[in-house]
């Protein structure tokens, strides 16, 4: 136990960890120009925001939410998802109360008691953007090319777009009805699950995972059927403004997301290749959700994407992300000379920016630079005591296995003129 890790964790270790930092360092750039800001919330959240905002009847709500009672006797969650606790503190902050549109991104920690299976972990990271108080069609189309565009700087440029209109309160009742008739004569077939649902919210049964469901509601009349003529229109426009910013998408009127916020605009962006868990992405709009939270009947967007399964398939598709990490120069000292030589010298190239490093362990020289080669380090500084006593040292380009004496004084210039040239070069 002590040495293992909880179940559907994982141990981000260096060498993984640049792919992290360089994703959100895309996924930053990307909202800065798109117009969002950074949100950060709690990674706990009082139980009752999920119940709300997710939905009772969620798989989410229903039997994947981390939850406990704190010390204080409260219910506490851990947070499955990143929407509802946006919204929260778009509430309690009064954000709702300056200019609107108010546009925020998110990365983070995600937590879902599922089954784990390859890109699917109980402690999974999304990045996220939501947007509040606007109904324009145009955000709807901007939200998506944006998930598009994030992905494909990342080199991700096969991905599928599929995008549906869920409806919105006018329209539900009339999908709600259709499904029941359609579904009454096959209750029996259904698993125990979809018996439920089909009092409580028969949509859902279209989001069933058992093949034996799916292949019922292979004919079950689509959302699409039912829209209300304010809702095709919408999604008529939406769909216009994608086509109008060339972002390739499928209509797919069978998508149902497994968050029960959603109004009109629902998408989710699939990466073959990766396995059972395709979706690499997913969102749509809320227009409901602020007021279900407690709020004024404000619209909102958003989407997030799951970071594990951009790696997949950035994996999957042979995508290296290559990032310069560790020292650039190892500083050598041989056997006579002291460690204070080397350490003062360290310190001189690290305050000029230089990533530096040097032997702890006592190894002999020819160890230190075998250790160096390792490590990957463009230059070594090797500190002889002959050569000191004349003030230089050794300089030893490792790529091309070249050196040459320099003055001690010379070294942080010198260096930092070379490290220059190779970035430039
Ligand atoms: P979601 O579809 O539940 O939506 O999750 C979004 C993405 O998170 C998925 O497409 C997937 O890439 C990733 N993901 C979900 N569960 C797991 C898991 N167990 N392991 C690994 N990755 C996972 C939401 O969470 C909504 N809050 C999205 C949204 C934002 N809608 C509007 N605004």
């Amino acid at each position: 136990m002590l040495t293992t890790r909880p179940r559907g964790t994982a141990d981000i270790l260096p060498g993984q960890v640049e792919k992290w930092r360089y994703i959100e360092n895309v996924a930053a750039a990307v909202s800065r120009e798109y117009g969002y800001r950074e949100i950060r919330t709690p990674v706990f959240e009082h139980t009752e925001l999920f119940v709300r905002g997710v939905g009772e009847d969620t798989d989410i709500v229903e039997k994947e939410m981390y939850t406990f009672r704190d010390r204080g006797d409260r219910s506490i969650t851990l947070r499955p998802e990143g929407t509802a606790p946006v919204v929260r503190a778009y509430l309690e902050n009064k954000l709702h109360t300056g200019p609107q549109p108010v546009k925020l991104y998110y990365i983070g920690p995600m937590f879902r008691y599922d089954r784990p299976q390859a890109g699917r972990y109980r402690q999974f990271h999304q990045f996220g953007v939501e947007v509040f108080g606007s109904h324009h069609p145009a955000l709807d189309a901007e939200v998506m090319a944006m998930a598009m565009d994030f992905y494909g700087r990342l080199g991700l440029n096969d991905l599928e777009l599929h995008v549906n209109s869920v409806g919105c309160p006018n329209c539900r009742p009339v999908v709600r009805q259709k499904l029941q008739e359609y579904f009454r004569p096959k209750l029996g077939e259904l698993c125990v699950n979809c018996r439920n649902r089909y009092e409580r919210n028969p949509l859902r049964i279209l989001d069933c995972k058992s093949e034996r469901c799916a292949g019922l509601a292979r004919e079950a009349p689509t959302i699409a059927d039912c829209l209300c003529p304010e809702c095709e229109k919408h999604f008529h426009e939406v769909r216009q403004y994608l086509q109008d910013l060339g972002i390739s998408h499928v209509v797919d009127t069978r998508l149902v997301r497994g968050l029960d916020y959603y109004t009109h605009t629902a998408f989710e962006i699939m990466a073959p290749g990766i396995g059972a868990q395709s979706s690499v992405g997913g969102g749509g709009r809320y227009n409901g959700l602020i007021e279900a939270c407690g709020g004024p009947p404000i619209p909102g967007i958003g989407f997030a994407l799951g970071i594990e399964r951009i790696i997949l398939a950035l994996e999957n598709r042979n995508k290296a992300i290559v990032i310069e990490t560790g020292p650039t120069v190892f500083v050598v000292i041989a056997g006579d000379v002291p460690a204070r030589e080397g350490f003062a010298l360290l310190g001189k190239l690290r305050a000029a920016g230089i990533a530096a490093d040097m032997d702890y362990t006592g190894r002999s020289l020819k160890a230190q630079m075998k250790y160096a080669g390792k490590l990957g380090v463009r230059f070594t500084i090797i500190l002889g005591g002959e050569e000191l006593q004349r003030g230089c040292v050794v300089l030893r380009d490792m790529k091309t296995a070249s050196q040459r004496e320099i003055g001690v004084s010379e070294v942080v210039r010198e260096l930092s003129g070379l490290l220059e040239q190779c970035k430039s070069g």
